[in-house]
């Protein structure tokens, strides 16, 4: 694994919506985390240069380019941040490996398994650090949930239904992007790696798998405002049966239509003692209901996120005050910098990141051939 002592020099691929939030973490972290190095904003990457130079000037990044091979052959950058559309995860991340950078890619891996594949060897061989944005299970109150489950709380797990619905694609005047091409986009692709990766981190390996999908919005227009339309070959909307190896037994739907629902990254477990129930809505909130309460007395009880539930207290030391979404990026910044603290490797390093996509090639494989299908090379 790589070591490093003094100063962490950031370079950072995409100023869109994931660049701003690993900008805002990379910052925000030395001052909320007692931090053993100095991070540096040094460079950032945009393929629109005026976008490139403005981010710079608004993030605090000290140099600007269009061209992120100029950034990843940087000899002084130890650390490249990939907040770049899928598709680029790859070639980019091979390069920033060949050069000896920790790589910290955004989810999903990659546009398949076996791209995803390429990545991990390429790193492990090389011995990098390197972690995939699966910032969801960075909320302490999902800590709280593995002890649980561990601990033996809930007793012998009966079901696993955990789902990820959003509206952000509900409008057929979106237009095509990287979230609707064919190679590596749809709603499985984009958003479904964030709950199987949650049902692995909670339950363990998922062995294999039964799908459909559909898609609604057949046609969308080429650019934002064109009346040009091409047809759109991903699903909006999929449903999955999943087997457990623990012999747990679960479902999982994603829906990028759903109206009504923002980020209803959500999951409800059951077990022979007890039960659990989470969304990302209300993401300082735990829902937990216990068995044996008298008649009259039985309900699931709320826990609320606070200081006892590391690593809350960082952030504030009052309880009920909350931690938001870009402080799950903080905490993933800072779980980075331990494991090169301590020489580990990082939770969701590019192996876990590999194993979320076999997983969700093997749903996209049972979707289209409508049969059960086993999530291959675990
Ligand atoms: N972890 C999460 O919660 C989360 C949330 C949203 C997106 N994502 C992931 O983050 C990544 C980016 O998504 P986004 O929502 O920020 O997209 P975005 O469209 O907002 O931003 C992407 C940026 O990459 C830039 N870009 C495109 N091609 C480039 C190139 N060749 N070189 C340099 N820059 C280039 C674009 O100009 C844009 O600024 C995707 O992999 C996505 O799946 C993760």
């Amino acid at each position: 694994m790589t070591n490093i002592q003094g100063t962490l020099n950031i370079g950072l691929i995409g100023s869109g919506f994931m660049g701003k939030c690993h900008a805002n973490a990379f910052r925000s972290y030395a001052g909320l985390f007692n931090s053993p190095v100095t991070i540096n904003l040094h460079t950032i990457a945009d393929i629109n240069s005026e976008m490139a130079k403005k981010s710079a000037k608004d993030l605090g990044f000290e140099n600007a380019t269009s061209n992120w091979k100029t950034l990843v052959d940087h000899p002084e950058i130890d650390l490249v941040s990939i907040t770049a559309p899928n598709a680029l995860h790859e070639e980019i991340a091979l390069r920033a490996i060949a050069n000896g950078k920790i790589v910290y890619c955004e989810k999903p891996l990659s546009t398949t398994s076996a791209s995803a594949r390429i990545m991990m060897q390429a790193a492990e061989a090389a011995n990098i650090t390197t972690m995939v944005g699966f910032n969801f299970l960075r909320n302490p109150l999902i800590e709280v949930c593995k002890q649980m489950i561990e601990a033996g709380e809930l007793g012998e797990i009966t079901s696993f239904n955990g789902r990820h619905a959003e509206n952000y694609m509900l409008d057929p005047n979106q237009p095509h992007s990287f979230r609707t091409a064919v190679e590596g986009g749809g709603a499985m692709a984009d958003i479904d790696s964030h709950i199987i990766s949650m049902a692995r981190y909670l339950l363990g390996n998922i062995t294999s798998v039964c799908a459909h999908s559909i898609t609604v919005h057949k046609y969308r227009p080429t650019s934002l405002g064109s009346n040009e339309l091409k047809p759109v070959l991903v699903d909006d909307v999929a449903h999955a049966l999943l087997q457990f190896e623990s012999g747990v037994v679960g479902s999982i739907d994603v829906n990028w239509l759903a109206t009504g629902r923002t980020m209803d990254l959500s999951f409800e477990i059951t077990g022979t003692k007890g039960a659990i129930a989470f969304s990302q809505e209300r993401m300082n909130e735990l829902r937990v209901w216990e068995a044996g309460k008298s008649a009259g007395y039985s309900g699931f009880k709320k826990l609320e996120t606070g200081p006892d539930h590391k690593p809350y207290g960082s952030f504030c030391p009052a309880a009920g005050h909350h931690l938001g979404f870009n402080d799950l990026k903080i905490i993933e910044v800072s779980q980075i910098i331990d494991s090169l603290n301590n020489g580990t490797a990082c939770h969701t390093d590019f192996r876990e990141g590999y194993k979320v996509q076999c997983t969700i090639d093997a749903i996209l494989k049972a979707a289209t051939s409508r049969q059960w299908r086993d999530v291959e090379d675990l």
